[in-house]
């Protein structure tokens, strides 16, 4: 049989992690798929720049145009990321009769409701295993290991250079953008990394994961995006302290209101297996009716570790190149005319329980003008440390873990706090799930 020839996109980390895999485990991937795979042709912007993969047999070139408009290639390989040319360049290989393979979630969360359309209209398959979790095959786990099953949550660490600096802050007491530039030297962090400290990039990656989760279009729009920048070390400590550990998470749930959709800073109790993940590793835990709870675990970026997801797509593509395309598995788990329109809650509908950090003078009754505001909205306190005031200061530090409150009622309670003469600046709150 021919072998079945693949268009590489980008040489960058992925890209060069992709060649690699590929020439490496040749033999055995052909085994695997039924067919050899070979990169026939591949593209980045400049050829002057140390790759970490040979090129050698491959067909270099500086227009990726050239690669999607090759009549010669049977699968698109996008590597390059963002929006642009990316988005133009699946939809030309797929209007080409192309299948493609992307490690974008950026444009799959975006534009993926577009793209699977005109892929299903042309009959080709669009495989983004790589887009969520680096290595962790959960996109596959979730539209076919667990599709038996009711899923009632997901909650993940799904952004590798963000657990890579939390992690690091709070063992070895590094400072942030120190170990923001180490994530970068090692090809963790997007191009632009604020996505990562932003909570962009796990945003993208939830929106995938709920959509497959629960049958819901991909709506990017909706989620809730709150990043790691503004957590402090002492936050770290003070957590420690009371038996928690803050990670950023991307938490999806069904509700009775509608799905819940957000990504932010959150404290878990230091017991869970999710709350000892450490470094540049992914975990998701997902919790369907008839299996309960599920944990993946493995590395969140990389070069290898994600080409690994790359190439087990490929292969995916490679097997069912001669399949019926209506026997498929559907791009986003459920047939595409049988997608939900449940709602995705405002963030105000949400209820989870609370850190919140003050910094209040210290005299009597301060506390008692606390607690009363937070007892009017019907807030309990169910832990409360506090610190002494540090060397010639008048005002020390209050930190209270609450019980679940929605949103809404935090919010109005925080404004209140706030203006409280004896508060001094504003109050911290991370929100902490208990991942029962
Ligand atoms: P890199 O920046 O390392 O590589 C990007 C590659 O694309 C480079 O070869 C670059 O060329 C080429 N390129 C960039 N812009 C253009 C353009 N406008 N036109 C043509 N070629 C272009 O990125 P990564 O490999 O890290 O990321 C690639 C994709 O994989 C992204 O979507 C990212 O989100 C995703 N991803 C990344 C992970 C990681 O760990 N890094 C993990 C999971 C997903 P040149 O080399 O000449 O600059
Ligand atoms: N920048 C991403 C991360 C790459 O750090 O998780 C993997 O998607």
């Amino acid at each position: 049989m021919n072998p079945v020839r693949v268009g590489v996109i980008g040489l960058g980390t992925v890209g060069g992690g992709t060649v690699n895999v590929l020439r490496r485990n040749a033999g055995e991937i052909a085994r695997r798929a039924g067919r050899s795979i070979v990169i026939t042709k591949a593209s980045a912007r400049d050829f002057r720049r140390d790759r970490i993969c040979d090129t050698k047999d491959i067909e270099l070139t500086t227009d990726p145009f050239a690669i999607v408009s090759d009549p010669d290639i049977d699968i698109v390989v996008e590597l390059i990321g963002g929006e642009s040319p990316a988005e133009e360049l699946v939809v030309q290989a797929i209007k080409q009769g192309k299948h493609v393979v992307t490690a974008n979630k950026a444009l799959i969360a975006l534009h993926g409701n577009e793209i699977f359309s005109l892929a299903s209209r042309q009959g080709v398959m669009v495989a983004f295993e790589a887009a969520v979790a680096g290595g962790i095959p959960i996109i596959k786990a979730i539209r076919e290991g667990l599709s038996g099953n009711h899923l009632e949550w997901l909650a993940g660490i799904i952004n590798g250079t963000g657990n890579f600096i939390l992690t690091e802050m709070r063992e070895k007491g590094r400072d942030f953008a120190e170990v923001l530039s180490e994530a970068q030297d090692l090809g963790y962090a997007e191009v632009d990394p604020t996505f990562d400290v932003e909570g962009i990039d796990a945003a993208h990656k939830l929106t995938i994961l709920a959509s497959i989760a629960f049958g819901i279009p991909l709506q990017f729009d909706k989620v809730y995006k709150e990043g790691i920048s503004r957590i402090t070390r002492s936050d770290v400590a003070y957590a420690e302290e009371l038996g928690y550990r803050i990670k950023h998470l991307g938490v999806a749930r069904r509700t009775s209101k509608g799905i819940e959709l957000r990504v932010h800073p959150t404290l878990i109790p230091e017991r869970r297996l999710i709350a000892n993940v450490n470094g540049v590793m992914n975990a998701i835990v997902v919790k369907g009716d008839a299996v309960g709870p599920t944990l993946y675990y493995g590395a969140g970026a990389g070069a290898e570790p994600t080409a690994s997801a790359v190439v087990a797509d490929i292969i995916d593509v490679a097997r069912t190149l001669t399949s019926d395309p209506e026997n498929r598995v559907p791009h986003l788990a459920f047939q595409a005319d049988a997608l939900s329109d449940i709602p995705v809650l405002p963030m105000d509908e949400v209820e989870t329980s609370y850190y919140l950090r003050l910094s209040a003078e210290d005299r009597p009754g301060v506390l008692a003008d606390i607690a009363r505001i937070l007892a009017n909205h019907n807030i309990s306190i169910e832990a409360l440390i506090q610190k002494e005031p540090l060397e010639g200061e008048s005002h020390l530090p209050v930190i209270m873990l609450t019980h679940r409150v929605f949103e809404r009622e935090m919010n109005n309670a925080v404004t209140e706090m706030e203006k409280l003469p004896t508060v001094n600046g504003l109050i911290k709150r991370i929100r902490m799930e208990a991942l029962r």
